[in-house]
């Protein structure tokens, strides 16, 4: 019996049911049955100098990993030295070899155990096991992702949607700001509220006057959806792309805000948003200007939600057929992962 039932006809379904988001039991499952089993983001390639250390979902996965470029290739690798598990590399660096600062174990930047001081006497070393172990890595428009036991391939989980965006050019984009916002709320609703451009209209009163409502659409995909909106001469304002479960990339004519939704707790989140610029002369035009202003609406609503879910009067909810797409592949996908 699956835990959750959300019924493939949007216009008979019902939403998740609030225990989903306020039962501290869903959440730990949630971390394994969801978190473990996606793609997490790593940034661009190009920040890359040999080694540099990362970790997969801080505050909730807290995985720490290591990315290796070389001149023929770049990996992921587990960051945690396979002696007594101190963390190998600390910091950025050049480096030919990893040499844990502990014992002095060395692994090749294939992750291959080389050697050890005093381990001559050790039977059958290095074995296997003493390798580093290597993550499903992915690296797609210039950006880096990596996760523990992903339930598909990467391009499984993006590329019919990657199709939709071929036209976008990701060349030259330079990070140019990172800002992490904290919301008193569960992660899964501030991921549903971005969903959907249904609140646009009530919630966001300067994005509306920029985005054409009667037109906006979504697109959803396997394990992904867009949502496009255009602006009062037809032409697109924004797309916004949602990998699940928690990454977000919003393309504007000035470049690609990423934000990475990172549950901390049952009703706290933290978003990470990376501004990577392309052209700066559009930073103040149309849907893409004033970001933090549309952020801190969003998080005022999302944080109401979260009270309401409390109720004793609050079950589940219904979906709009032509405004909750998202919302309801959404859900679907949770419902799948959570079985
Ligand atoms: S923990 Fe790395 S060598 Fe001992
Ligand atoms: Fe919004």
């Amino acid at each position: 019996m699956p835990i959750f039932e959300i019924d493939p006809d949007i216009r008979k379904a019902e939403t998740l049911p609030a225990d989903f988001y306020t039962d501290p039991a869903f959440f730990e499952i949630s971390k394994e049955k969801i978190f473990a089993r996606a793609w997490h983001f790593l940034g661009r390639a190009d920040e890359i100098e040999t080694l540099k250390p990362a970790t997969i979902l801080p505050g909730l996965l807290d995985e720490p990993v290591l990315i290796v470029k070389t001149s023929e290739w770049l990996s992921c690798l587990s960051n945690v030295c396979t002696h007594r598990g101190k963390i190998l590399v600390e910091e950025p660096c050049q480096a030919s070899l990893i040499r844990c600062r502990y014992h002095g174990r060395r692994f090749l930047l294939d992750g291959r155990c080389i050697s050890m001081p005093e381990f001559e006497d050790v039977d059958g070393f290095p074995a296997e096991s003493d390798n580093l172990a290597k993550l499903p890595f992915a690296v797609r428009a210039g950006f880096m992702f990596a996760g523990l036991d992903p339930v598909d391939a990467f391009r499984v989980f993006v590329d019919d949607a990657a199709e939709r965006l071929a036209s976008v050019e990701t060349a030259g984009l330079r990070l140019t700001a990172t800002r992490t916002y904290e919301v008193n709320a569960h992660w899964a609703l501030y991921c549903e509220n971005y969903l959907e451009g249904f609140h646009i209209p009530y919630v966001h009163h300067g994005l509306n006057e920029v985005v054409d409502y009667g037109s906006y659409t979504t697109e959803t995909f396997r394990y992904s959806s867009i949502q496009t909106g255009f602006d009062e001469k037809g032409e697109v304002a924004a797309r916004y792309l949602f990998v699940f479960p928690n990454m977000m990339f919003n393309f504007y004519p000035w470049g690609i805000s990423v934000n990475v939704v990172r549950p901390i707790g049952p009703s706290k989140t933290e978003v990470d948003f990376l501004t990577y610029v392309r052209d700066e002369s559009l930073l103040d035009v149309g849907a893409g200007a004033d970001l933090h202003t549309v952020e801190l609406e969003d998080e005022a609503v999302v944080e109401s939600v979260q009270q309401g879910i409390r109720s004793r009067f609050y079950t589940h909810g219904r979906y709009s057929p032509t405004r909750e797409q998202g919302t309801h592949h959404f859900h679907r996908l949770i419902a799948e992962f959570m079985e």
